[in-house]
C-alpha cells in the first residue's frame, strides 16, 4: 500500500521561456565529459550479453526497483530488456529474476546511452518512465530534455541497428502535464514529431510509480515518437 502522492507543484505554469534555446544548445555541442569508470563497465556486461545472445534492445531508462523492466521484458519477448537505475538502493529492491530474462544495470543513463551510441547500438523501444520531474524553473538543466545527455538519447534513438526489425521508439511518462509537453517539443525541435497524450488506464500499472500516481489520483501524461531517418 503506498501512501498519497502530492502533485508536482511548480513555479512554472507553461512550457519554460529558455526551452527552445536550452535544446538547440545541446544538439549543437555535445558534452565530452569523462564517462565515469561503473557507467563504462555497466556497458561491457550490457555489450557481453548482446554478443552471447544477439537480439534488439528495449532500454527502460531510470528504472527504479526495475518493475517496469520485469513487465516490459513480458512485453517483448524476443528483445534484450535492460532498465537503467544510477541508485543501487532502489534496485537492490528489485525481486531475483532467476530465468535471466531481462538486466538490471546501476548506471547514470546520460553516460550509458552515450556509451551505446559510440559502441554503433541500435535501441528499438526506449522507455523513460516517470523520470524525476524537477519541477522549479531553475531546474529545466536536471530534466532529460533539458540536460546534455539529451543529445545522446536523441543519437541512440536515430542509430537504430540495421536489421533490428522494429524501428526506434521512444515512449516517456510523467504526472506532470508540463514535463511531457515540453518533451514533445524539444522532440519535435530535434526531428522526432511524436504525440502527447493521456495514458489509459490499462490492466495493470507498468511501473511502480505509475501505481503510486494513479492510486492518488493523478492525470498521467505520455509522450510517444518514432525517429524519423532525416533525425536529428
Ligand atoms: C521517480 S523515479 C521513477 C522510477 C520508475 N521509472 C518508476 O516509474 O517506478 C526516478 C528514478 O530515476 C533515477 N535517476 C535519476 N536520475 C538518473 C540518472 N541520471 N541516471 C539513472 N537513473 C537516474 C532515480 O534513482 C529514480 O529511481
Amino acid at each position: 500500500m503506498h501512501a498519497q502522492s502530492s502533485r508536482p507543484s511548480s513555479n512554472q505554469p507553461h512550457l519554460h521561456p529558455k526551452l527552445a534555446a536550452t535544446v538547440r544548445r545541446h544538439l549543437g555541442a555535445r558534452s565530452r565529459k569523462p564517462v565515469a569508470p561503473h557507467n563504462v563497465a555497466a556497458c561491457k556486461v550490457l555489450l557481453a550479453e548482446l554478443a552471447a545472445r544477439p537480439r534488439p534492445l528495449v532500454l527502460d531508462s531510470f528504472c527504479g526497483t526495475g518493475h517496469s523492466t520485469a513487465a516490459l521484458a513480458r512485453r517483448h519477448p524476443g528483445h534484450l530488456v535492460v532498465g537503467i537505475d544510477k541508485s543501487g538502493h532502489r534496485l537492490d529492491r528489485h525481486p531475483a529474476d532467476p530465468a535471466g530474462h531481462y538486466l538490471l544495470l546501476r548506471a547514470e543513463c546520460g553516460d550509458l546511452w552515450r556509451l551505446l551510441v559510440e559502441e554503433g547500438v541500435g535501441v528499438d523501444h526506449h522507455y523513460l518512465l516517470y523520470p524525476n520531474p524537477w519541477p522549479k524553473a531553475k531546474h529545466l538543466q536536471r530534466r532529460v530534455h533539458g540536460g546534455a545527455g539529451f543529445y545522446w538519447l536523441l543519437q541512440l534513438a536515430a542509430g537504430r541497428r540495421p536489421g533490428a526489425g522494429a524501428p526506434s521508439r521512444i515512449e516517456l511518462r510523467s504526472n506532470w502535464q508540463t514535463y511531457v509537453e515540453e518533451f514533445g517539443v524539444a522532440m519535435h525541435l530535434a526531428g522526432f514529431p511524436g504525440s502527447v497524450a493521456r495514458v489509459p488506464p490499462g490492466p495493470a500499472d507498468l511501473s511502480l510509480f505509475e501505481h503510486k500516481y494513479r492510486a492518488s489520483g493523478h492525470e498521467l501524461w505520455s509522450y510517444t515518437g518514432r525517429a524519423s531517418p532525416a533525425a536529428p
